[in-house]
């Protein structure tokens, strides 16, 4: 039998409930926030990701679905979202309009990781990216939303704050960093040799125990801002006390991918095991200009879909709709033109088979039906039916032509 590929699941009956209740939930809230919804395609040049997501990042260096297609193209799928909304923003121009543009999204992502609990080979996330605007209060504007969103699905979170800097303390932040790791390169493993030349700060991020008892003495980026992204950072953090958003600050997060600047953040749940991120994000005002469009600040986060659906609280199912079930075969036919006319408004679950009035009742039970009808030889004869609801147990009798 042939079976999915690993780290690549089926999404149907209670877990699609679960997916579609947090698309529903994270849109209508992105809505209020003011974001439009894009769509960019699955499939990209493998230079979007490489230029943006960056080389050092694993994304990029060991967990592409990269391939040659048919016209000798060099793609990928996409493995986050972020870089194709930059894309399109450039693409269309956005750039050059100028004002500030905000757009949720959300979909299958890909990346070629060891799959275990809550980390998949093609997952989805809900994402928001947000344009133009170069002030610390649409950073946590976004945090605020994100906090909403996990709010209003009743799940539980810790957020992690950093700062990465920006060109003015970035550069020289690195080279501390990297002569403090200079000292100690015999004993790092050979990720970390490969970080140190193309990005020192993802050294930090290194998950080998050896790597991490060396970097704990390491210069700390937080130490090193400049004026600006110092300031920055108290202000961020000031508006989240005033807001009454709990965070910690983590001077070792650096995030997975290589575009950010400034504001980094990630929410964490106790809950779902070691894959514990269940968003991040941050600002990266330099990614537009990267991938050649005009220089726009930018800020952003993704939520991953799966890891949420383990902790979303669902609302109590209330009953809805309509059960219409016929009681012989001579039936049938007016039952099922009573079905397709009751469902230009209303959902509507039937059985294309004659049944006792107990067997109807299961399915009815079973769909969640709030009014049950039964229509039998003595409904056609009268031209009359019985709705019985199903909650309070009333029933009324109404004329077959005006149901
Ligand atoms: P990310 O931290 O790589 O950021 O991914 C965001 C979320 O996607 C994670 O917090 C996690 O919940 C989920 N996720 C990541 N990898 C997997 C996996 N293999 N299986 C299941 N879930 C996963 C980004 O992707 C950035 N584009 C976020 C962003 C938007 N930054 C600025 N704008």
């Amino acid at each position: 039998m042939i079976q999915s590929l690993r780290g690549m699941n089926d999404i149907l009956s209670e877990d699609y409930k679960r997916f579609t209740y947090f698309i529903d939930v994270a849109t209508k809230v992105a809505t209020r926030y003011g974001f439009h919804f894009i769509e960019t395609p699955l499939l990209e040049e493998t230079a979007l990701f490489k230029r943006s997501v960056g080389e050092s990042s694993d994304i990029v260096g060991k967990e592409m679905y990269q391939f040659i297609d048919k016209g000798d193209n060099d793609v990928c799928l996409r493995p986050e979202g972020t870089a194709g909304v930059v894309r399109a923003f450039i693409q269309k121009k956005l750039d050059r309009a100028g004002g500030v543009h905000r757009f949720f999204y959300h979909g299958a992502m890909f990346r070629y990781e060891r799959p275990q609990k809550g980390r998949l080979r093609q997952f989805h996330q809900f994402g928001c990216e947000s344009f133009g605007v170069d002030s610390v209060y649409e950073d946590a504007s976004m945090i605020m939303m994100v906090s909403d969103i996990l709010n209003e699905l009743g799940i539980g979170y810790r957020l992690q704050l950093n700062s990465l800097g920006d060109n003015n303390c970035m550069p020289s932040y690195h080279e501390n960093l990297v002569s403090f790791v200079q000292s100690s390169k015999e004993a790092i493993c050979d990720d970390c040799v490969r970080r140190l030349a193309i990005n020192p700060i993802r050294v930090l991020d290194c998950k080998n125990d050896r790597c991490q008892f060396i970097y704990k003495d390491a210069p700390k980026l937080i130490d090193n801002l400049c004026k600006d992204c110092d300031s920055d950072f108290e202000k961020l953090k000031n508006i989240l006390d005033a807001n009454g958003i709990n965070y910690e600050v983590d001077t070792n997060l650096v995030r997975g991918l290589d575009y950010y600047s400034k504001t980094a953040f990630e929410f964490v749940s106790d809950n779902i095991g070691s894959q514990s991120a269940i968003a991040g994000g941050g600002r990266y005002d330099r990614l537009v200009e990267f991938l050649d469009g005009k220089a726009t600040p930018a800020v952003g986060f993704a939520m991953g879909i799966e890891r949420l659906m383990e902790l979303i609280v669902m609302p109590e199912v209330k009953r809805d709709g309509y059960y219409i079930g016929a009681m012989d075969d001579e039936a049938l036919e007016l039952t099922l033109s009573l079905v397709h006319k009751k469902r230009k408004t209303d959902r509507v679950a039937t059985d294309y088979k004659a049944k006792n009035f107990k067997n109807h009742m299961k399915n009815a039970d079973k769909a969640n039906a709030k009014y049950f009808c039964m229509i039998g030889s003595n409904e056609i004869k009268s031209g009359e039916i019985i709705i019985k609801d199903l909650e309070d147990k009333s029933e009324t009798t109404v004329k077959i032509e005006n149901f």
